[in-house]
This record gives C-alpha cells, sequence and structure tokens, in this order.
C-alpha cells in the first residue's frame, strides 16, 4: 500500500470539501475526519482520472450527477451503530407491536450497515411471526457502501455478542470455511426488510402519513437546527397519529412542536393532529 507523502488537505480545499459535504448531506463534521478520509478521496482522484483533490472537487461541485459523489459522500459518514442499541428503545417497540400486531409499518431512516433495522426485525418476527405478511422495515440510508453490507447481512461473531443465544440461533447462520468467525441474518429476517439510498436532505414527505414507527437515532446530531427542524417536521407528516418516532440518547426534538409528547426516553409519540 502506497503511502502519501503529502496530505492532500490545505485548509482551504478541507473547508471546501466539508461546504460541499454539508450542502450536499447536511452533515457537519470537523477536523478529525481530516485523515480518514484523506486516503479515500485520494483514492477517488485517482479513479475519476484528476490531476490534483482540487480539480475533483470543482467537478463535482459542478455535476450534481457526478459519479464521484456517493463515493465522496461515503468518504465522510459515521458509521457507527450496533444491534439493540439503546436497549430501552426496543422494550418501548415491544410493547408498541404487541398492541398493533395486525400491522406495522416501520422506517429506520439513517440504517448504517444493519444492524439497527435487523434489531428492529428481530422483534417485530418474535411477536408476529417469521410468517405473518403483515408489517414491512424500510430501511434508508445516504451511504451506498454501508448499505451493501447492510443488504449482504454478514456480522462478525463480536459483533453479535450482545445478543442472546436464542436469538442467535433463531436469526442466523452461523458461517463454516471462509465464513468461520462469521453469522447472516437468516432469510425470514431479510425478508423483512427493504434497504434503499436515500439523502435525508433532498428529501421531503410526499405522501400521508403512512408509518407506525420511525426510527432516526444517532444521526440529526450530525445536522445543522435548520435541517433538523426540517427533518422533524417531515417525520411528523410521515407517520400515523399515535406513530412513534425514536431518536438518538444525545439529540432533543429540535423543535417546540404541538405534534409530538415525550413518551420515554428520546422517545415520542405523534399527537393526533
Ligand atoms: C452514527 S450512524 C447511526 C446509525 C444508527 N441509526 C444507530 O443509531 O445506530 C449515522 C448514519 O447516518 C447516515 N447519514 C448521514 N447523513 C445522512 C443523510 N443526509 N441522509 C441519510 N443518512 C445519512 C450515515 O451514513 C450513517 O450511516
Amino acid at each position: 500500500m502506497d503511502t502519501l507523502t503529502r496530505s492532500i488537505w490545505t485548509d482551504a480545499n478541507y473547508k471546501h470539501a466539508l461546504k460541499m459535504l454539508h450542502d450536499r448531506s447536511g452533515i457537519i463534521v470537523g477536523e478529525h475526519k481530516m485523515k480518514s478520509s484523506e486516503r479515500l478521496l485520494e483514492g477517488l482522484r485517482k479513479e475519476f482520472g484528476f490531476a490534483s483533490i482540487d480539480d475533483f472537487l470543482n467537478a463535482l461541485e459542478k455535476d450534481n450527477d457526478h459519479a464521484g459523489w456517493p463515493a465522496f459522500i461515503n468518504s465522510f459518514t459515521i458509521n457507527h451503530t450496533a444491534f439493540f442499541r439503546e436497549p430501552h428503545h426496543f422494550d418501548i417497540l415491544t410493547k408498541y407491536i404487541e398492541k398493533h400486531r395486525t400491522d406495522c409499518a416501520m422506517w429506520c431512516a439513517s440504517c448504517s450497515t444493519g444492524e439497527e433495522p435487523y434489531s428492529m426485525a428481530m422483534v417485530l418476527n418474535e411477536i408476529v411471526g417469521e410468517q405473518a405478511a403483515c408489517s414491512k422495515i424500510v430501511a434508508t440510508d445516504i451511504d451506498s457502501q454501508a448499505l451493501k453490507r447492510a443488504k449482504a447481512g454478514i456480522y462478525s461473531l463480536d459483533k453479535l455478542s450482545g445478543i442472546s443465544e436464542e436469538r442467535l440461533r433463531r436469526h442466523f447462520l452461523k458461517g463454516n470455511n471462509r465464513f468461520e468467525g462469521k453469522a447472516k441474518v437468516r432469510p425470514a429476517l431479510s425478508a423483512r426488510v427493504e434497504f434503499s439510498e436515500l439523502n435525508l436532505m433532498s428529501f421531503s414527505w410526499p405522501k400521508p402519513a403512512m408509518f407506525d414507527v420511525i426510527f432516526c437515532r444517532n444521526t440529526m446530531i450530525y445536522f445543522d437546527r435548520d435541517t433538523q427542524v426540517r427533518l422533524v417536521a417531515d417525520f411528523a407528516r410521515a407517520l400515523k397519529p399515535g406513530g412513534l418516532l425514536f431518536i438518538g440518547h444525545s439529540e432533543t426534538l429540535a423543535t417546540t412542536t404541538d405534534q409530538f409528547t415525550l413518551l420515554g426516553q428520546t422517545v415520542y409519540k405523534r399527537n393526533n393532529r
């Protein structure tokens, strides 16, 4: 692997890249991504045949449909996630599904590498059963690479260490040979989740409310306040009255809205108006 002898970044072009990232995705990152994004961006520059990183940034900026955009965004995203992260949310989800078991449409709005929507799907399948045709989880993210891994549904066993043996047996298949030390979600679990790419920045809820549950956790924290306010309004439109919005442990609803009532720690109920 060749090493970078000189940083591709100057103060000016790094600021330029962060502005482009923010305009496109809403994500605000600081200095800490300078190092980790560098090798990825340098690889992209070479792949797309530009003489300098500035030329590459300018080309992206001029062309909204440039093929380099998804990988540019992927270079900056923070994908940290885990199965059953913030377990108290899954207790509330369990009670909600038990009550509305006939049909439950859920949206996981920043699903990263899949741990979160598969956790939702485990809870769902355990309550309604694998065969029940009702209830789906739509799982979206801006990061095309993370989505690829989510769709594959293959995880190293250490990522699954917090899951009970019973859950592991029910929802995962342990790998052999080259998949030793890994496990794959069983078809009944993956069948519950539909993954697709969606940029929350360029989205506006177009249809009548259709979701009973929305998870958008540990993502709004990377957005500025205006974006957060707009997103919460979109989630309110997308949620049916009585539906639940789950946000991350260090997030609050960015607006004093009369559309939601706090139900539990970082869980909000959509009011009937
Ligand atoms: C820290 S992860 C959180 C994952 C998961 N929700 C959780 O709490 O474990 C943040 C995710 O938000 C996604 N993201 C960032 N900006 C986005 C945008 N504009 N639209 C959609 N997803 C975005 C990132 O790609 C990343 O996968």
